[in-house]
């Protein structure tokens, strides 16, 4: 039998899952873990390139595991990890920060806009993209799951991936992205113009992953449209309905258009995508209810998904190290 291809990706830590993680990234997962050998990472080690509360950063993690169970990921099947648990992440940044340069870092988009936000900027935060690359190719991966936002981010450890091995000899798989053709970049339902994000406070416009049908239903009425009244599908002259057509579309494997064929008032749209995003979100709900009752599962789910990674990780991390001329530690 052919090896699986791997597919990894990974998801911060840095506050409550959005419907925007689920629909962009998460429910990808789950359908590649069939037919891939996939890792799935909580990046904890990103998560400090912003100010976080270091007991919030270890609940996030700990909640970030138990989504990622609650999603549908079987951990027989998936790699479970957080990130600071495989050492070889850190250590092969390094090496790839040695073939990146400040050029194509300072172009990086995530990097330029998370920097205006703030007055002083962690060289943690410039660096970010160069180890989302060692996490990639730490594993060989030929498929990255993610939304719209990690574009430019795939691209770059694409490229390094190129130069390293043509600097260094065959050394690492070149990986692709893989982006959803619906809802890959889910917007803020009060802010349509900037996407929905769990670590925006945006209470009103960001439905979690966890919210009830009650609260999904309340955020969905109150999402901001336009008053011209007209259900067409229109990103720029028209970006809340857009998003909400979008929503419906993902939920229920339709293009957007063809759901904005279906309405006539807004009114009527919204119930409809209240109802289906509640639907779709309720297996998740409930299996989270389920494994809350049993924290030691996510414990050992951990650390069996940080050993196998441990295994993949070491043995491209020494190849690396090789090809770049480190002398090899005696044995
Ligand atoms: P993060 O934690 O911001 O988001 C996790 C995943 O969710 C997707 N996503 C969205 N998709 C659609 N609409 C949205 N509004 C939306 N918001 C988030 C993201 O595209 C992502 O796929 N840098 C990454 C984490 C990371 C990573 C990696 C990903 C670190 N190393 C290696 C892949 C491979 C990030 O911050 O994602």
């Amino acid at each position: 039998m052919a090896p699986m291809s791997r597919v990894l990706s990974g998801i911060a830590p840095s506050g409550n899952f959005t419907l925007g993680n689920y629909l962009g990234a998460l429910r990808h997962w789950v359908a590649l873990q069939d037919d891939n050998e996939a890792f799935y990472c909580v990046v904890d080690l990103h998560a400090l390139t912003d100010s976080i509360d270091p007991a919030a950063l270890q609940a996030n993690t700990c909640d970030a595991a138990l989504n990622m169970l609650a999603i549908g990921l079987d951990p027989h099947r998936s790699a479970i990890f957080v990130q600071s648990h495989v050492p070889e992440h850190p250590r092969l940044a390094w090496l790839l920060e040695c073939t990146a340069t400040m050029g194509e870092l300072s172009r990086m988009t995530q990097y330029k806009e998370k920097a205006e936000r703030h007055e002083t900027v962690r060289a943690g935060l410039f660096t970010y993209p160069v180890l989302m690359a060692a996490d990639i190719l730490l594993y060989d991966a030929a498929a990255v799951p993610v939304g719209d936002d990690q574009r430019q981010h795939i691209e770059l450890a694409r490229e390094l991936a190129i130069r390293f091995n043509h600097r260094y000899g065959e050394t690492f798989t070149v990986p692709e992205a893989i982006i959803p053709p619906a809802a890959a970049r889910v917007m803020d339902l009060q802010h349509p113009e900037r996407k929905m994000s769990k670590s925006v406070e945006s209470p009103l416009g960001t439905i979690s992953l966890l919210d009830s049908p009650d609260d999904i239903a309340k955020k969905v009425r109150k999402a901001v449209t336009d008053t011209d009244g007209e259900v067409r599908y229109d990103q720029d002259a028209k970006p809340g309905l857009a998003n909400l057509l979008d929503l419906l579309a993902a939920a229920t494997d339709r293009t957007p258009q063809e759901v904005a064929g279906a309405y006539e008032r807004y009114g009527d749209l919204k119930n409809d995508v209240a109802e289906a995003l509640s639907e779709l979100l309720r297996p998740v709900r409930e299996l989270r209810a389920e494994l809350e009752g049993d924290p030691s599962h996510v414990d050992q789910v951990l650390a069996e998904g940080a050993a196998r990674a441990h295994a993949v990780a070491s043995a491209t991390y020494v190849r690396a190290a090789g090809a770049v001329g480190l002398l090899p530690p005696a044995p």
